[in-house]
């Protein structure tokens, strides 16, 4: 028996009242237009204001409305899970009740999930997306989430969006963990999924009643990122693990380098006679010559599709960043030695992490960045 429906419009709603209904009418008649069978799931959080009974009423007009009520373990991401196992159709769509997400690109989602996608990301942050009457307060806040989550996914300009839609398959069985508002980052750590495509989208802020965006939502992203990467290290398999394999082989290569640059000092230093200060010069350069090697063949080198770049321009470019994140090194050593009054050692040592950071994020999205 066919499905009946093509796809389940997933919302999650807590005191929109002001806004439900017209969500429900503007969603139905763009499905209507575009001939998608579809069906609305609303998930509400018991909300005290007029949501439910909004719904109620337009539940008796439209039979493809439904809604749950729900009445325990309230939050946005419970409630988009709760909705994922009441759906129907085989493919979902989570958006927000606001009108922060345009209804009008509900077909496109599809029309990508029929063209082969798993997981298709409305994105702020690509080509032609944008938000629109943020606070800069709330920019800086989203874009460091974002950056934080693209370290995970770096192929996905918004894992933060709260306007996807997926294959049903992606989330079955997965272990989600829900918590706070980065419900995608949750399917994109944990579920079962290939290939990803975005559209871009101007996120408008909401056009009635207020954001529950509350203090702790920032702490509980960053432990739902631990989670992820838990997740990853433990099944060893998905997205967020290739990055998490990808970390750990550009850490061992900087190790190897260490000690490759340690001995070719000593060597030239004891045993060739050469002045130590050149001994250095040459040490490095070859413990350089080692990492790239290293980083082509392993760290990057599984997959060819990071080869975009000449193999010159890749040596060239892996030299430039490992100057500046000896820069980089440098700087912290000498500014919070001598202004911070950090002993030495220790501003070394964040010198070493923030540089190891550099180089790494610099290297995987330049030098050998992905087709
Ligand atoms: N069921 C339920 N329970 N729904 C909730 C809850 C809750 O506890 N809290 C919020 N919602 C619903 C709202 O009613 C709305 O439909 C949607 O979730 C988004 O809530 P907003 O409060 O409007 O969120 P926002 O505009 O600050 O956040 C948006 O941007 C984030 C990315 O920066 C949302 O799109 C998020 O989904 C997105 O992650
Ligand atoms: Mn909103």
């Amino acid at each position: 028996m066919d499905p009946p429906y093509d796809l389940t419009v997933i919302i999650p709603t807590f005191r929109e009242g002001e806004n439900i209904g017209a969500i429900i009418r503007a969603v139905g008649e763009v499905l209507t237009r575009a001939g998608i069978r579809g069906e609305i799931l609303v998930v509400d959080d018991s909300s005290p204001d007029g949501t439910i009974p909004a719904v109620r009423a337009l539940e008796d007009v439209f039979p493809d409305v439904r809604l749950v009520v729900r009445t325990s373990d309230p939050g946005l991401s419970q409630s988009v899970v709760e909705g994922f196992s009441l759906a129907r159709a085989p493919v979902f769509l989570v958006m927000d009740a606001d009108f922060s997400h345009p209804p009008d690109l509900i077909p496109r989602f599809l029309e990508e999930i029929r063209g082969g996608a798993d997981v298709v990301i409305g994105s702020r942050y690509t080509q032609g997306g944008g938000t629109e009457g943020w606070p800069i307060s709330r920019r800086i806040i989203s874009r460091g989430a974002t950056l934080l989550g693209r370290i995970l996914f770096p192929e996905i300009t918004d894992p933060v969006s709260g306007f996807f839609a997926l294959r049903r398959e992606v989330v079955t069985g997965a272990p989600l963990r829900p918590r706070g508002y980065k419900i995608l980052m949750e399917v994109l750590g944990k579920g079962r999924w290939e290939k990803a495509r975005e559209i871009p989208y101007v996120f408008m802020d909401r056009r009635a009643g207020s954001s529950k965006l509350r203090p702790g939502t920032i702490l509980d992203y960053i432990r739902q990122v631990l989670d992820i990467s838990r997740h990853a290290f433990s099944h060893r398999e998905g997205a967020a693990w290739e990055e998490w394999e990808k970390i750990l082989r550009f850490a061992v290569v900087g190790c190897s380098g260490i000690v490759v640059n340690m001995g070719i000092l000593w060597i030239l230093t004891r045993f060739a006679g050469i002045y130590y200060l050149i001994s250095s010069i040459i040490a490095i350069e070859v413990s350089i010559l080692n990492n790239f090697f290293w980083n082509d063949r392993w760290t990057f080198g599984k997959m060819p599709e990071h080869r975009t770049r000449s193999f010159a321009s890749r040596i060239m470019l892996f030299h430039g960043v490992s100057a500046m994140g000896a820069a980089i090194n440098w700087d912290f050593l000498f500014f919070l030695t001598q202004f911070a009054g950090i002993n030495y050692l220790i501003s070394n040592l964040i010198g070493i992490i923030v540089a190891f950071g550099w180089n790494y994020l610099v290297n995987r999205n330049v030098t050998w960045r992905r087709g």
